[in-house]
């Protein structure tokens, strides 16, 4: 991988230079952050450096690997940084993503990608196969025609895989709902030669956000017995399981103090949301800085009460209810598709042209409405990063 990350990478080559050129000018200038068009997605460099490093340095101390889930980021600095500080390798969601995110020289047969969705298809199988050619590639399964899917694919493009079976672990989205189904994915796996059985993956998604902390647990260790009987019965028919990955942002240290998973997947906690905030405040793994914003501007303020800001339904994802207005400066609700409402205590506060910054209220699908991560340190602009595989959801 090299050194460092470059600031700014090849996407500022689709920037609409009429509306960007002056904070492309002042990049690095004090200042040049009340440059940007607004709404921006923006991402303060000190707080994402802190929580990549945080987080490696927890998991390292607990003996277990971590491989960050792309999905948050869609980014290769982001990811760059990642690998950099510690990390085995990365996850992304569908073989799309994992594509983007692997079309730049630099990362070929150096980093390995973990694919957590199951393969569907004979189309997705030809595509993780000719991507296994140029990466190292694992991919998650949960049926035995995907396994014959990508026996196939992998013997036309001559290229070999690592397999990991998907389990239920209570989230009931993907994943092998019986010791059984992941014992038939082990056997066969292990007879199919472009193939290597790898173990067992398992997403506790449905636990991630639960509050109180008790009860959030208590759903993970539930998670983590399934896990322990499904590798306990591969491991009595003779199938080892070099790898048992899993975990989130909300379930990390409590998967740490169980000892089932050998790999932490997290995501999120590289930017942390208004979601995540709320559910898991003031809890030990409430130790992540907010590093992902939405920059907005407030184009109108001729009301007493409130103001209007120009970033509404199109600037951030809106599964998880309202943003949250950084530095307690109002509360945010939606207010059509372009705009949202910032209360203000009287007319002397947020001026027309006032910058705020809003705290996404869920990062993933706010990530993947832009194609720009603008990062910051404090009112400088720093670097510009592409969100390269944003839409890849295929
Ligand atoms: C399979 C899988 N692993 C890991 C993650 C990352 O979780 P989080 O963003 O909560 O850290 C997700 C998120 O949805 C996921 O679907």
């Amino acid at each position: 991988l090299g050194g460092a990350p470059d600031l700014v990478d090849e996407s500022v080559e689709r920037l609409d230079r009429r509306a960007f050129a002056p904070v492309l000018d002042a990049l690095g200038q004090q200042g040049s952050v009340g440059l940007l068009p607004t709404p921006a997605l923006i991402c303060d460099v000190a707080a994402l450096d802190a929580n990549i490093g945080r987080l490696q340095t927890l998991i390292d101390a607990a003996g277990l690997s971590l491989r960050p889930h792309a999905k948050s980021h869609k980014n290769r600095y982001i990811a760059h940084r990642q690998l950099l500080a510690g990390a085995v390798g990365i996850c992304c969601a569908k073989v799309a993503e994992a594509e983007a995110m692997f079309e730049t020289r630099a990362w070929r047969g150096d980093v390995e990608v973990l694919v957590t969705s199951p393969v569907a298809s004979p189309a997705v199988a030809d595509r993780v196969a000719e991507l296994a050619r140029t990466a190292r590639v694992i991919a998650a399964v949960d049926d035995l025609g995907a396994l014959e899917d990508l026996a196939g694919a992998l013997s036309r493009s001559g290229a070999s895989i690592g397999v990991v079976c998907d389990v239920d672990v209570g989230l009931a989205r993907t994943g092998v709902t019986s010791a059984d189904g992941a014992l038939q994915i082990a056997a066969r796996s292990s007879e199919l030669a472009p193939l290597r059985f790898l173990g067992l993956q398992g997403y506790a998604g449905h636990a991630q956000h639960v509050a109180p902390r008790s009860e959030r647990a208590r759903a993970v260790s539930d998670a983590a017995g399934v896990l322990a009987a499904t590798r306990e019965a591969l491991e009595h028919a003779g199938y080892a399981c070099s790898i048992v990955t899993g975990g989130g942002t909300g379930s990390w240290m409590v998967d740490a103090a169980d000892g089932v998973l050998s790999e932490i997947q997290a995501g999120s906690y590289v930017f942390m949301d208004r979601e995540y905030r709320d559910a898991l405040a003031g809890d030990p793994e409430d130790c992540f800085a907010q590093s992902l914003f939405v920059l907005t501007t407030v184009i109108s303020a001729n009301q007493r009460d409130f103001v209007t800001v120009d970033a509404g339904l199109k600037a951030m994802a809106t599964d998880a209810g309202p943003a949250a207005v950084a530095d307690g400066a109002g509360t945010y609700a939606f207010f059509g598709d372009e705009q949202g409402l910032v209360t203000r205590s009287d007319e002397s506060v947020l001026a027309r042209g006032t910058r705020l910054r809003l705290v996404p209220p869920h990062c993933d699908p706010t990530v993947n409405l832009y194609d720009h991560l603008w990062l910051v340190d404090g009112d400088r602009v720093v670097g510009l990063s592409g969100v390269v595989a944003r839409g890849r959801s295929y």
